[in-house]
């Protein structure tokens, strides 16, 4: 204890703030203000001369006892914040190596175009080449060149996206046969994949944007034996050895006799479902034998070649080969639902 009072409250006061300080910083404020060049114990030691003759040695030696006192007291507090601060540091910097790590995600071949190459190498192993064509594309292509009279009903306004009077969003790939018969000459095997556009109301069967792949074979003495040969190997290759396929008679323009071709259904396996419509089957194409006016159009003559033709619906083949019952998934870009079609996802090729 220091006699002197004001020594005596420069260390109270100081004690006092040593042990409050709770950052090496706010311990250093104190330090200069008792110890510093102009700190409140300098001050003192520098003003000794102002005090009594016959105080100054005991006042001297209890300010300088105190200074002792006040450094020694200064470095333990010292000591303490710097490993304390240290540690929150550490923790801070914590690296918690059982969290799992950020990886990127990776993306995958969205389930359309996947089937769609799919269709296309199956026709590639039977010598069919890829040929492609505009999807902005002209009536005389789109419709006048396939054999649709001026008033048929598929250039209604309702089922054409019009860009303008005689220039439409394709709305089928059959325009590419078309272009490539009058790029080539007999023989003709080709394949043509590609988006088309249909005025229609989106639901679980309907899109307005779809995908389609159009087949075309024309040579001397091609038959309609040829097209089911092919149309089956097709199947049993896409869908596995005990696919069937059924052929019905329709209508198409550009092709005479015409044949709409069903495939076995996937969810009741013929026995008929709310998904076939209770029939067993699933529509997938329409085809037939090239129309000779079509043959006519492109300069082929129809007495000396013949051809068959179709054309495949790449959703409607992936919603039966995934099994999938809404077209609309195909759209959303739902990463849950596309991100099944990685390649190292299970059970796909
Ligand atoms: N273009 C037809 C459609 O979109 C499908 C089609 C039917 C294509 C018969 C063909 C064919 O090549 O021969 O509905």
């Amino acid at each position: 204890m220091a006699a002197d009072p004001r020594v005596q409250d420069i260390l109270d006061r100081a004690l006092a703030d040593i042990a409050g300080a709770r950052s090496t910083s706010a311990l250093e404020q104190v330090r200069v203000r008792v110890l510093g060049r102009s700190g409140e114990l300098t001050a003192l030691l520098r003003g000794l001369g102002k005090v009594p003759a016959a105080d100054r040695p005991r006042v001297g030696q209890e300010a300088n006892e105190v200074k002792g006192r006040l450094e020694e007291a200064l470095a333990v507090r010292q000591d303490a914040l710097k490993t304390e601060e240290h540690r929150q540091t550490l923790a801070a910097r914590h690296l918690d190596l059982t969290l799992p790590g950020r990886t990127s995600p990776v993306g995958a071949m969205h389930p359309i175009i996947r089937v769609q190459d799919e269709i296309i190498s199956i026709f590639e192993g039977l010598g069919f080449s890829v040929a492609e064509g505009p999807e902005v594309e002209s009536d005389y292509y789109n419709f006048a060149a396939l054999n649709f009279p001026d008033d048929h009903p598929a250039r209604d306004m309702q089922d054409t996206f019009h860009v303008s009077a005689d220039t439409v969003l394709r709305t089928h790939t059959s325009p590419v046969q078309i272009r490539a018969m009058k790029a080539e000459s007999p023989p003709v095997r080709i394949i043509c994949p590609g988006k088309v556009f249909r005025h229609d109301i989106t639901d679980a069967t309907h899109s307005p944007m779809f995908h389609q792949v159009e087949g075309l074979a024309v040579d001397r003495h091609i038959t309609m034996a040829d097209l089911k040969g092919t149309l089956d190997l097709f199947a049993r290759e896409m869908f596995g050895p005990r696919s069937r396929v059924r052929f019905r008679p329709s209508f198409f323009p550009f092709t005479e006799p015409s044949a709409e071709v069903d495939v076995l259904c996937f969810k009741c396996g013929g026995d008929g479902c709310r998904f076939c419509k209770q029939s067993g089957w699933i529509e997938i194409l329409g085809s037939g034998m090239v129309h000779p006016n079509v043959l006519r159009n492109v300069g082929y003559d129809p007495e000396d070649v013949t051809g068959w033709a179709f054309g495949m619906g790449v959703e409607r083949v992936a919603i039966l080969k995934y099994e999938i019952d809404d077209i609309r998934l195909f759209f959303e870009n739902d990463m849950r639902f596309l991100g099944q079609f990685a390649s190292s996802a299970q059970g796909l090729p």
